[in-house]
């Protein structure tokens, strides 16, 4: 049987209000993202998913959804949507988007609706609970603010619950209205020719119905991080049975923020999420043995259920790798790490680039998560506006927006960005790299060595974690395919490695 798409795709996040402004307004938009496809195809990526461009009133910038159906005048209109999707296609990029199921906007017209009254319709679509002003229904804690994830309505005397801010409801996927209502979205996209969707905080939609307390010890935590009800399992076939209804392999990707590999795997039982995001690694230290350690688990975890891993580094909640790592020449060896792991690697706009979080006075910050620095503009160009028509960006630019821009790293063969373009290549035209099986070989402790091996064909890849040179025994004769540092491609491997290099490895014939 032939691979599905989605498990050797290379998916590109697209943060769209960083990422490229059509019209002058400082805000990236639809328009914008079109305009740089060159981009995205000439680096050879698989897919795209975009953050959430829907109607909102932007209180978590897009993650507090007014309608479902719709795009943000900010962003353009469903035309513009639909222009892009077919560009996308035209190209051999497939679309992903951002479906935001566990809550909606406050100023969504069924939140509206539910709040007018204990008695209305759609009271039941989201979560309230009895109670005095003055104590939470239980010990749940938001994120962000860290406060109680419950908000009292005056107006009709109850609690609702919101895991996020305020402005976020938690819908209820209890009610089986509410349930036909968010599967008819995910139709709406369908029909507008979608591959798939990346499912925000999935694993929170189902809830224990009892709202119990957490344990004491557990109750600072945002319990957006905590919740793992069963429920959401069988929700998860549901939402399985609306993709699979359409032609094509429309993919999911679950965002299941839970801080545990086993636990993430779950999700991924047969039925469920073909693809769940595995953070762990994301928060791992730049070391052989921990890389070493989150690989492991993720093979452990996802193989023995048979499903996929993901691997992300970077993304639009969290500090750059490039920023956490703390240089270039390790960013460039994360890329090789990322892209030769066995599972579907998500990049994050502007890592191709190199570029840094930027660095942003407090007057200039907005998210209410303090996730500003990494959601700094692209920088496109070398005019003073980098390519963001004329305007200045909402977002302050990221460090050496003067020699990281795309335009001038294209030029440089020897960019990061030219490695990350010959390292999708080179994923894309070996099967070992892209589905093959993962063996660790022995190592200095400083190393990360395995193979990639596939029926037909083997890839190995070293990856020097120290900034001091190492030394490995290849059990065979190898040649450098791709370093990311020093050693020319081609050369016969003699088994050494500059400080912070990682090479990809090809059998010497
Ligand atoms: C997810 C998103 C994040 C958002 C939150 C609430 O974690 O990635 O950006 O703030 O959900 O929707």
């Amino acid at each position: 049987m032939d691979t599905p798409w989605w498990k050797s795709a290379v998916v590109y996040q697209i943060y769209p209000r960083s990422f490229c402004d059509s019209n002058g307004d400082g805000v990236g938009d639809l328009a914008g993202v079109r305009s740089k496809l060159d981009h995205l195809e000439r680096l050879g990526v698989d897919a795209v998913w975009l953050s959430p461009f829907f109607r909102s009133p932007m209180r978590d910038f897009g993650y507090d959804v007014s309608d479902y159906c719709d795009v943000d005048p900010l962003f353009g209109d469903l035309a513009d949507f639909d222009a892009l999707v077919a560009d996308c296609h035209a190209r051999g990029i497939r679309v992903v988007i951002d479906w935001v199921p566990n809550h909606s906007s406050d100023l969504h017209p069924w939140f509206q609706e539910a709040r007018a009254s204990r008695s209305a319709p759609k009271r039941d679509w989201y979560i309230w609970r009895d109670g005095t002003p003055d104590t939470p229904p239980n010990n749940w804690r938001s994120a962000f603010t860290r406060g109680p994830a419950w908000t009292w309505d005056e107006a009709t005397e109850q609690w609702y619950l919101h895991l996020f801010l305020e402005e976020q409801p938690d819908l209820n996927w209890r009610n089986p209205q509410l349930v036909e209502a968010m599967h008819d979205t995910l139709r709406f996209w369908l029909d507008r020719g979608v591959d798939g969707f990346r499912m925000d905080v999935i694993h929170c939609i189902g809830k224990d119905p009892a709202l119990p307390d957490v344990d004491a010890k557990l109750a600072p935590i945002p319990y957006c991080a905590l919740n793992d009800h069963p429920s959401t399992h069988e929700l998860l076939r549901g939402i399985r049975g609306v993709l699979e209804s359409y032609p094509g392999e429309r993919t999911s990707i679950g965002e299941v923020y839970l801080l545990d590999t086993d636990r993430v795997a779950t999700y991924a039982d047969p039925g469920e999420l073909l693809l769940a995001f595995t953070f762990p690694p994301l928060y791992a230290a730049w070391t052989a043995p921990a890389w070493h350690d989150q690989i492991e688990r993720a093979e452990r975890a996802f193989g023995s259920r048979d499903a996929w891993p993901t691997w992300v580094l970077s993304n639009h909640d969290n500090p750059r790798h490039r920023t956490r790592y703390g240089s270039e020449a390790r960013a460039r060896a994360a890329a090789v790490l990322l892209l030769t792991l066995r599972g579907a690697p998500f990049l994050y706009a502007g890592e191709e680039l190199g570029l840094e979080d930027a660095v942003i006075e407090k007057s200039r910050q907005v998210d209410p998560g303090g996730r500003d620095g990494c959601r700094a503009p692209i920088p496109w160009d070398g005019s003073q506006d980098h390519g963001w028509s004329g305007s200045e960006p909402w977002l302050p630019w990221p460090p050496e927006r003067e020699r990281r821009h795309a335009e001038q790293q294209w030029s440089e063969p020897d960019s990061i960005l030219a490695l990350y373009r010959a390292l999708l290549a080179a994923r894309r035209a070996s099967s070992a790299l892209r589905t093959g099986t993962w063996t660790a070989l022995p190592a200095p402790e400083a190393v990360l060595f395995y193979k990639r091996e596939s029926s037909d064909d083997a890839r190995f890849v070293a990856i020097n974690f120290s900034d001091e040179p190492q030394a490995i025994s290849p059990p065979l004769a190898l040649r450098v395919e791709i370093s990311s540092g020093p050693s020319a491609s081609g050369a016969a491997f003699r088994g050494r490695l500059s400080g912070d290099e990682a090479l990809i490895l090809a059998i010497d014939a």
